[in-house]
């Protein structure tokens, strides 16, 4: 079966000191031996969390990486560049780099190319904003995001899918069970018709997950884990997902 991933996306927030007080309260708590923990921090925080992580079994993870090769391109950074430096996951595609940098399903494609090859495990995000669903356009979007994103990803060691409806990120409005339980289902399918192992692919779920409704998020058939914003940031509310998921 699929084990459980719970990845903590720390977006643009902390400081040195923040972080390694957070990092604490994350050593302070053992991880079931179920579960599959990253926490991703800002690139700057990436080297003291790989340093904090070192003996423990959770993983560091990047929240964006380049599609080439280490050259000229101010400002990013390279996947071979978050291997080397000890990261074994890379978010890509999340709704917040396809809105605030315009980033389309061909690049996020080409960054999940880089990543693979780099040698790092992809989270590739899809989901749909709060008109999409009302216009009933839901299922249509995330499979178009789906296919563009995945292009020639069949066979990428490790990868995983998070949904994140756009609507349920940092809103607290969170996707029932029932509907978030309902799109990782049509996701399987599409993952399947796209030639991707679909059975064995992890499908996470984003968008407002706390301690109080991770439990019966994680309960779905086709839910493995959570990619979590917000609650990531305080140690006990993401320890507590942890263990929702053990
Ligand atoms: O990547 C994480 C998501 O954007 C969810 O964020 O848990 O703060 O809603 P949130």
């Amino acid at each position: 079966m699929r084990r459980p991933l719970v990845a903590g996306n720390w977006k643009m927030h902390g400081s040195r000191d923040s972080v390694g007080t957070l990092l604490n309260g994350l050593m302070a708590q053992s991880v079931p031996e179920t579960v599959d923990v990253a926490v991703c921090p800002t690139y700057v925080h990436l080297d003291q969390a790989v340093a904090a992580c070192a003996n423990s079994v959770i993983a560091v993870g990047a929240q964006d990486c380049w599609h080439a090769e280490p050259g000229a391109y101010t400002g990013d950074v390279a996947a071979v560049m978050l291997e080397e430096l000890g990261c074994e996951w890379v978010i890509l595609g999340h709704s917040e780099r396809r809105s605030y940098h315009a980033e389309a399903d061909a690049l996020i494609a080409a960054k999940l190319q880089a990543a693979a090859a780099a040698g790092l495990k992809p989270i590739v995000c899809v989901g749909e904003t709060l008109d999409q669903r009302e216009s009933g356009e839901a299922e249509a979007v995330v499979a178009r995001q789906l296919r563009g994103s995945l292009e020639g990803a069949v066979g990428t060691a490790g990868l995983v899918i998070a949904y994140e409806p756009v609507w349920a990120i940092g809103t607290g409005l969170t996707a029932s069970p029932e509907q978030a339980q309902q799109m990782h289902a049509f996701i399987r399918k599409q993952l399947q018709d796209l030639g991707v192992d679909a059975q064995q692919t992890r499908i996470l779920y984003g968008g407002s997950v706390k301690p109080g409704n991770a439990g019966e998020l994680f309960a779905q058939d086709d839910i493995d884990g959570a990619l979590v914003g917000g609650a990531a940031l305080k140690a006990e509310d993401f320890n507590a997902i942890i263990a929702a998921a053990g």
